[in-house]
């Protein structure tokens, strides 16, 4: 008899998304009248830059071409990709960064996941809390936890509580965790970590033997120039770093599907016999055995984003988006709500009026005000009392949703 992997039975029933897809298609069909604005997942809504659209349709013409057609690509991502990446977005920052320690992919949140193949079981595991879903989730199906508790949190993890008071950045641990998750521009708080406090992160995993997965996938909404936009700007990273970035949000990809994950070659780990192992060699190891690379045509849009016509455009979707989280974060404050993050990143969390629930007051949003957003709890015990709401949308739509919002929230 077949049996299943056990520790599916230990998530919550659903992904946090599709079960708030679920509560508004279900709100949808019984008030089909309702003009509903989602605000919920980051998903962008512009279209896709004309520079990435023209590299892809010539791509495509030259898949009808037997001169110029290509078959299977280099797994790992093609060349011209990958060196465009480490000079734009890592050397022109002072990172040195390689071309080879760059994979290209179809997407961070399954880079986040995947990259745990190549671990052990063992590893002490840190969070934040509240943190993007994905990161825990993943960490469960591969077994690295127990139960969760009745907040939701699972055994074995370490929680690193991110609130008001620490301004979203965690504490530095007491205790040794191995691998550590870090995401900034945050998801979901919309908080920025400073040189500093990647400086202190990057000294405890080197003094510890420690891995930070640090998920830059909102770099492109730092405007702050003091901000760092890639952990490799810290001395040292390079030896207890790996980096996640994506095309999703910037370039709007996020249905186009590209993205990358920055393996240094100087990065270690522990095999059971005490030896240090390249992580590079495993990361290419199981990159070539498990995934087959991203279409031609949508590494030849990613190219695109590079080209000088290409960073105008990127560029202006950026500032459309944060314009978007700048009305968010106005608005709710003149009436009279506090916020969160929305100035160097997509997101704006808000500590939800009058007391309620997470969950109360996205159900309350959705029935009064037919607008969409997601609630704090969704994203760990300490997100609850908070709601996040995304600035991917139109302008319109943005404008609308926070009318609404302040004519019944007003407190
Ligand atoms: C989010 O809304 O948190 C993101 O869209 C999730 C993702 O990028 O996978």
């Amino acid at each position: 008899m077949a049996t299943i992997n056990d520790n599916y039975l230990k998530l919550k029933a659903g992904y946090l998304f599709p079960e708030i897809a679920r509560r508004v298609n279900a709100f949808a069909q019984a008030n089909p009248e309702a003009k509903i604005i989602r605000l919920g997942i980051g998903d962008v809504t512009e279209p896709l830059p004309e520079a990435c659209r023209k590299a892809m349709i010539k791509a495509i013409e030259e898949m009808g071409d037997r001169a110029t057609f290509k078959g299977y690509g280099p797994e790992q991502g093609y060349p011209w990709l990958r060196e465009a990446i480490a000079k734009y977005d890592f050397q022109a920052r002072g990172c040195q960064i390689d071309a080879d320690e760059i994979f290209i992919s179809d997407g961070s949140k399954c880079d986040t996941g995947n990259i745990l193949d190549i671990f052990g079981d063992n590893n002490a595991i840190a969070v934040t809390d509240p943190v993007y879903p994905v990161y825990v989730d993943t960490n469960v199906m591969a077994g690295h936890t127990g139960e969760a508790n009745e907040k939701g949190e699972y055994e074995g993890l370490v929680y690193l509580p991110i609130n008001a008071e620490n301004n979203f950045t965690a504490k530095i641990p007491s205790q040794k965790v191995d691998l550590i998750y870090l995401c900034f521009p945050n998801n979901p708080t919309g908080a920025t970590a400073t040189k500093e406090h990647l400086k202190a992160w990057v000294g405890y995993a080197r003094a510890n033997g420690s891995i930070i997965f640090f998920d830059a996938a909102y770099e492109a909404f730092i405007t702050n120039p003091d901000l760092p936009h890639s952990i490799y700007e810290i001395e040292g990273a390079k030896e207890c770093a790996i980096e996640f970035r994506s095309f999703s949000k910037n370039a709007g990809f996020t249905g186009t599907r590209c993205a990358l994950t920055v393996v240094p070659k100087t990065l270690t780990a522990k095999a059971a016999d005490g030896s240090d192992v390249e992580l590079w060699k495993l990361w290419n190891r199981r990159q070539s055995t498990k995934f087959n690379g991203v279409s031609y045509i949508v590494q030849r849009g990613a190219e695109a984003v590079y080209s000088e016509e290409g960073q105008a455009q990127v560029k202006a979707l950026v500032s459309f988006y944060l314009e978007n989280a700048k009305i968010i974060c106005d608005r709710l404050t003149e009436a009279g709500l506090k916020v969160y993050g929305g100035v160097n990143a997509p997101y704006v969390w808000v500590k939800t009026p009058n007391g309620l629930s997470s969950w109360d007051f996205f159900d309350k949003l959705l029935h009064t005000c037919h607008v969409v957003g997601t609630p704090g709890s969704g994203f760990g015990a300490a997100g609850e009392g908070y709601f996040r709401i995304s600035a991917f949308n139109s302008r319109e739509n943005v404008e609308e949703a926070m009318k609404r919002i302040a004519e019944k929230f007003r407190v």
